[in-house]
């Protein structure tokens, strides 16, 4: 008897499964693929981040020179880009196994059903277990366009990570975050690239105004964006929609990169043999992770709530610890979100439209990256700034950020917005100079 079943080994899965094994819980951890790691290693956040770099690094090549650097003949090679990115997955890959071995979590490899909420069958070995944990996560979802089914042309993110080469033109239908990140990455190494997403913006609830600047930018870079496109039907590599004066248009591409949004895996997993409550967003579950099963815990993407990582790591954990004892719940006003384009974007907490919808009476205050002496030395021609939302008692409430390093800046925000901090709180925090992030304290002051 296992003290818990974990279904599925992503970051909710194996996260939860390597926590409860340092509890010193009996763990078993069932995962369909040979790999363990999930969407984010296998085929998600880490791949496209190690193509994005090498896309980054060849832009830069071509326009050092205004460092005073020239790179004569710049040039780049996919195979080798593609070769390096395993090689970062491996190493990855080979983390996880040794975390599971250091806690004794064991793993079977196989397509996990739910017998009952303490029995789970791999293959036609049935597991006990005390309680249970899905983390089944998501799968890219496909949209009931014309002519996209079967269509060999048609691909979604996992397709096009697995390409042995890269495509001269590619039609992205989808512009949130992985439809813009593939844009970028593509826009970046000259291929053309044209998005066409059917909202006002790209990039989905990101800040208007950060939205606006990364699509400017990849428009700098040749990429066409529609915006308020109807993508109506698809023949082979075109696609043809009405834009958003009304006009029937058509776009043709050696690719076609579906990334309409993802789909809750669900299906196939003996769901039908718990009486759980789902909704359209996938199974529910409250803020201590519970299903509405006692003994049933969900975390991740399978919940539909926040698609993101790092919160489905944070979520599984909550179960484990709500598990075994130790009352925990996991908030929800500090989940960072980071778009790692060219120029990279990051928010945690509200957009200013956030909180006007939900009634607060907010600040919004704004300086561009160009007051940090950081940003200035070491960028040229290139835009940015810190917005930070603040409620009516100087808190903090959101922060957003386009520029370099903005990913890497949101750790120091969440801590902020975690702790309610308020600017004056912030003010007398001493960050470390020359660098961008100084902006966010120097913001405070406004
Ligand atoms: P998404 O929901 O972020 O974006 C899908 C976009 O497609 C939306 O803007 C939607 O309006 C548009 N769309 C839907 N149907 C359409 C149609 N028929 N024609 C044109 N446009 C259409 O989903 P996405 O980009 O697939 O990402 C899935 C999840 O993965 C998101 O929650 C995202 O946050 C997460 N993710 C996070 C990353 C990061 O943190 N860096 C990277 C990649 C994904």
């Amino acid at each position: 008897m296992y003290d818990v079943i974990v279904l599925g080994a992503g970051p909710a899965g194996y996260v939860a499964a390597e926590h409860a094994g340092a509890k010193g819980k009996k763990v078993l951890l069932v995962e369909p693929d040979k790999h363990l790691g999930g969407v984010c290693l296998n085929r998600g956040c880490i791949p496209t981040k190690a193509f994005l770099n090498s896309a980054k690094l060849y832009d830069h090549a071509l326009h050092a020179g205004v460092f005073g650097v020239e790179v004569k003949g710049a040039a780049f090679s996919y195979g080798v880009m593609k070769a390096r990115t395993e090689k970062v997955q491996d190493t990855l890959r080979g983390g996880i196994q040794a975390m599971m071995k250091k806690n004794k979590v064991e793993v079977a490899t196989g397509a996990g059903v739910i017998v009952n909420k303490n029995q789970v069958k791999v293959g036609d070995k049935t597991y006990d277990g005390a309680n249970l944990l899905i983390c089944t996560g998501s799968r890219p979802a496909v949209p009931p366009i014309p002519g996209l089914a079967g269509n060999p042309k048609a691909m979604d993110s996992t397709g096009l990570l697995g390409a042995d080469s890269l495509a001269e033109s590619v039609v992205v239908i989808g512009g949130g975050v992985i439809g813009i990140e593939f844009a970028c990455f593509h826009a970046l190494l000259g291929k053309k690239v044209t998005v066409l997403e059917m909202l006002p913006q790209i990039c989905g609830v990101t800040d208007r105004e950060i939205a606006a600047v990364i699509q400017k930018k990849l428009e700098s870079k040749g990429a066409v964006i529609h915006t308020g496109a109807k993508v109506d039907s698809v023949d082979g590599g075109t696609v043809r929609f009405t834009d958003k004066a009304g006009k029937a248009c058509s776009v043709a591409g050696d690719r076609i990169l579906v990334s309409t949004g993802r789909a809750v895996n669900t299906e196939g997993i003996g769901l039908e043999n718990l009486n759980l409550d789902v909704d359209r967003r996938g199974i529910k579950v409250n803020e201590r992770a519970e299903t509405s099963l006692p003994g049933v815990y969900a975390a991740g993407d399978v919940t539909g709530r926040f698609q993101l990582a790092h919160y489905a790591s944070r979520q599984s954990t909550v179960a484990v610890n709500n598990m075994f004892g130790r009352p925990d719940i996991c908030r929800e006003s500090a989940i960072p979100a980071v778009i790692y384009t060219d120029p990279e974007a990051a928010a945690v907490g509200l957009t200013e439209d956030m909180a006007k919808e939900k009634g607060l009476k907010v600040r919004a205050v704004k300086m561009p990256l160009g007051a940090s002496g950081r940003f200035l030395a070491e960028t040229e021609g290139e835009r940015g700034f810190v917005k930070a939302v603040l409620g009516e008692r100087g808190e903090l409430v959101g922060m957003h950020v386009v520029g370099p390093y903005a990913g890497e800046m949101m750790g120091a925000a969440c801590v902020m917005i975690e702790n309610e901090m308020r600017a004056r709180d912030i003010q007398e925090i001493v960050f470390p100079h020359p660098t961008v992030a100084e902006i966010m304290k120097e913001i405070m002051f406004s």
